[in-house]
């Protein structure tokens, strides 16, 4: 059964608790898979993301290059496939996404069925300057995460 929560972040510090609540369960090998228009909030919420499981550099966006690796309490690898159609589909991203690091990839769904079933999908859509509403999505080992948000949110 796939768990799925709605949340309306107000402001870029709710994106930054979210970020710190997905982190706090982060585990070896977990992935999450981020779509949303362009600006939407993706390589925000990674940034982070990756403060939150002590990654001391500086994430910037991936765009041009598909993919940068962070080391922080995991070895985080980011991933922006938008690009991918234009560079071609040899590229091996399968070393990392099977690997023992967390993988964060924006489009996510360019690349759907190069990845496992089950993955910690966030699609972030925007209000307006400064609100998103996003929908979290996970089964099996992501379940916990989605409830872990979903307690944090109802009280
Ligand atoms: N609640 C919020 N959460 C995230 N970002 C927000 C929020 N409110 C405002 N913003 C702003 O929206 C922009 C989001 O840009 P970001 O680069 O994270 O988007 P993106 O989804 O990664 O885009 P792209 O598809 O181009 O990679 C930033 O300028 C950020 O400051
Ligand atoms: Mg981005």
């Amino acid at each position: 059964m796939i768990l799925e929560v709605k949340l309306r972040l107000n402001s870029i510090i709710d994106t930054e608790t979210l970020a710190k609540i997905i982190a706090e369960k982060a585990f070896k090998g977990m992935i999450v898979g981020l779509t949303g228009d362009l600006g939407s909030g993706k390589t925000t919420f990674t940034k982070f993301f990756s403060q939150a499981i002590g990654v001391k550099d500086n994430l910037n966006s991936p765009t041009f290059t598909i993919l940068k690796i962070y080391e922080g309490n995991f070895v985080l690898y980011h991933m922006d496939v938008y690009r991918l159609e234009d560079i071609g589909y040899d590229f091996e991203l399968d070393d990392f996404i099977y690997g023992d690091g967390i993988s964060v990839i924006e489009w996510y769904q360019y690349i759907r069925e190069m990845l496992p079933k089950n993955i910690l999908s966030i699609d972030f859509k925007v209000i307006d300057e400064d609100a998103r509403d996003v929908i979290i999505k996970g089964e099996e080992e992501y379940e916990e995460i989605v409830k872990a948000i979903s307690n944090r949110y109802s009280n």
